[in-house]
């Protein structure tokens, strides 16, 4: 028996947790070495003593209350408790058991307590850097919110009021050839005929920027789109500009998306007016649309057989008022793609160009965000 006492003894000693047992009362009859350690008291003068004889009483009652739980369940319960030391409160995680008679009644709780302050910190530390990340996204997606938006209502209001004045330049100098036309030098009316094309030309831009700035603008309203229906009316569209064109047209049938319609017709009526535009000098025109998957990410791809470009200045592609042609080989703003760029976008997705000089041009695009790290090709 005395030897059996003395094993446990070195077992419960031999611990870094912290082992007591208190009485009904609250009363100590045992702790451990860890205990004796850490709070300097011996286990032979702490017997008979209470947690209120030796802590805060806040402490103490909490302590006392835990002990309560465990006699009133039966069985045992784990708790976290906080217990002072000499570097202030340190928190433990505390498993609390009744030790009963042989006639089932509880005599006393043993209590085991293991010091996780520092996991409690590095826990605590990583819960404040998550929310010092997430407070600072939200400012900056604010800051980019507001900047983008107070942009755009630039661009629009901009747009809107260079209308007017670009309309008198238009109708005066349209006066000025049909009521003093004759009255006018030949080299005079050239240079009006080139007042009035630049003019024309500026409004186009202004239009289209206003379209960009839908684009943002507009919300997204997401619906099943028949991109094959879409694709097919735009082609029309495309066919009444110039009967006389020769193309070769691939739209597959049954090709749909979840997306908002009418950014997703901007979409297709860039790529495919593109296409079509750049393929103008080839004989027999070929422009195909197409999907693919990969990564199990819808992909779709306007292919044509017209110019082509660079690759080296594919970067800007994207950006307002590039343009990779001269407006005398190709009429055009630039805008379309920063557009479609836009929108692609504003759905989750991505877009990317692929060309050589001569040998045509493959737009690729998805509709839907993607795994990450997960890029276009
Ligand atoms: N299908 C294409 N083939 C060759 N070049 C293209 C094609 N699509 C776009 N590009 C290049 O990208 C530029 C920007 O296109 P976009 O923004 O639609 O402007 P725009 O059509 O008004 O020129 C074009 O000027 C052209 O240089
Ligand atoms: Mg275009």
């Amino acid at each position: 028996m005395r030897v059996e006492h003395e094993h446990l003894m070195a077992l419960i000693d031999h611990t870094s947790a912290v082992i007591y047992m208190r009485d009904a009362d609250g009363r100590y009859l045992l702790v451990n070495r860890e205990y004796e350690r850490l709070f300097k008291l011996r286990r032979e003068d702490i017997v008979g003593m209470t947690d209120h004889d030796l802590f805060p009483e806040a402490i103490a009652d909490e302590f006392r209350a835990n002990d309560l739980r465990a006699f009133a369940r039966g069985f045992p319960v784990q708790m976290e408790e906080q217990a002072p030391s000499d570097d202030g409160l340190r928190t433990y995680v505390t498993v609390k058991f009744p030790l009963t008679d042989a006639s089932g009644r509880s005599y006393a709780v043993c209590g085991i307590s293991t010091d996780i302050t520092e996991r409690k910190q590095a826990e605590e530390q990583v819960r404040r850097l998550n929310e010092e990340l997430e407070m600072r996204v939200r400012e900056r997606t604010a800051e980019l919110e507001a900047s983008t938006q107070e942009l755009d209502a630039f661009a629009y209001s901009v747009s809107h009021d260079l209308r007017a004045p670009l309309r008198s330049v238009e109708g005066f100098s349209q006066i000025l050839l049909e009521d003093y036309g004759d009255a006018l030098a030949e080299e005079a009316r050239q240079h009006l005929g080139r007042i009035q094309t630049n003019v024309a030309r500026m409004a186009q831009m202004i239009d289209d920027l206003l379209d960009l700035s839908r684009a943002t603008r507009r919300e997204l309203h997401r619906a099943p789109t028949d991109i094959t229906a879409l694709a097919q009316e735009v082609a029309t569209e495309l066919r009444a500009t110039d009967r006389d064109r020769v193309l070769d047209l691939v739209i597959p049938d049954g090709l749909a998306v979840q997306g908002d319609p009418h950014l997703i017709r901007l979409v297709l009526q860039n790529l495919l007016g593109n296409a079509w535009k750049f393929t103008v000098h080839r004989e027999r025109a070929e422009i195909s649309l197409s999907r693919h998957q990969h990564d199990g990410v819808d992909v779709f791809a306007v292919r044509d057989n017209g110019a082509g470009f660079d690759m080296r200045y594919a970067h800007k592609l994207f950006d307002p008022f590039q343009r990779l042609h001269s407006t005398a080989d190709f009429e055009g703003t630039g805008i379309g793609l920063a557009i479609v760029h836009r929108i692609v976008t504003r759905h989750g997705g991505q877009i990317c160009a692929q060309s050589e000089p001569g040998a045509g041009a493959t737009f690729r695009f998805s509709l839907s965000p993607a795994p990450a790290g997960w890029v276009i090709r």
